[in-house]
């Protein structure tokens, strides 16, 4: 992509103010399923209404913690590509740079950035379901060197499957209710300090990068427009078209973990693109 990747590099190298925005197609390539993807994605496997909302939480703890221990374990096991070493390096070269992600895998601060912002939480942040007290990562809690995932290890294709047996969440050491996954479901409320910081930044950037994602979910999807509206151009990274086409000034049709590297090479051409 010739002509794209070259305005993309010189709108990126003139940018002191950059967000990049990313989603489940920027850990693609480490072997996380996405969502939406055809035949690997998770909603194409599992209905999001019996693993991703409250009422599904309640209804069978055990089933809805099992599968984001599955998701955790396949994380833990995957390791960043070289798309979240160009947004660290991207970071280096802007120090301004504020990263915003839709995520829940610890990918991007295995790859060099520490303190992204997460509009949908993290799997590595369990909380009390009644009075969210933070809760110790199981293995953390577990005997040390105990690296024995689970009965609901993910599958070899990363693609976690349903516990096979129980594995009841565990107890709040204050409360003792149920500990559940600390992402945000369907359904819910985004943490509001998170979604503020996300909305400043996209309204103050000169520039919104947007990574891996299908923009169909919101408000996260309002970001690039929140940037957009304000006069900041929008470059998308993603292998097809998302209805963010309409308002970005290049598309860089491709996989994040080399249209970024090849894009932070074209910004900076003696940077070290990750
Ligand atoms: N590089 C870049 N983009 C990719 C790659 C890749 N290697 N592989 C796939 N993609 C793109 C897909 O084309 C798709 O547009 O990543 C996007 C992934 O879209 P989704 O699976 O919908 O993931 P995302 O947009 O992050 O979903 C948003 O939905 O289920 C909720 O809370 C969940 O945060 C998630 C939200």
């Amino acid at each position: 992509t010739g002509p794209e990747l070259a305005e993309a590099g010189r709108l990126l190298a003139a940018a002191r103010r950059p967000v990049v925005f990313t989603g489940a197609g920027m850990s693609a390539e480490s072997g996380v399923p996405t969502f939406r993807d055809a035949q690997t994605g998770l909603w194409q496997r599992y209905d999001p209404q019996e693993l991703a909302t409250p009422a599904a939480f309640r209804a069978d703890p055990a089933l809805v913690w099992g599968w984001y221990e599955a998701r955790r374990h396949g994380v833990r096991r995957a390791r960043p590509n070289p798309g979240h070493r160009a947004v660290a390096a991207i970071r280096a070269r802007c120090p301004e740079t504020v990263v915003i992600t839709q995520n829940v895998d610890d990918l991007h601060e295995r790859g060099g950035v520490p303190a992204p912002v997460r509009l949908h939480g993290s799997l590595f942040a369990p909380r009390c379901s009644a009075c969210a007290r933070p809760a110790p990562i199981p293995e953390d809690a577990a005997a040390p060197g105990d690296d024995t995932p689970p009965g609901n290890a993910a599958a070899p294709d990363g693609m976690p499957e349903p516990h096979d047996g129980p594995l009841t969440p565990p107890a709040c050491a204050g409360c003792g209710a149920p500990v559940r996954p600390g992402v945000v479901w369907f359904g819910e409320a985004l943490p509001s300090a998170a979604l503020d910081a996300a909305v400043e930044a996209a309204a103050g950037c000169d520039l919104l990068l947007t990574v891996g994602t299908s923009a169909l979910v919101h408000p996260a999807a309002e970001i690039p427009l929140v940037a957009a509206r304000l006069g900041a151009p929008v470059v998308q990274v993603n292998p097809v078209p998302t209805p963010l086409d309409a308002i970005c000034a290049v598309n860089l049709r491709g996989p994040a973990g080399e249209v970024l590297p090849a894009l932070v090479r074209a910004a900076w051409p003696d940077a070290d693109a990750g």
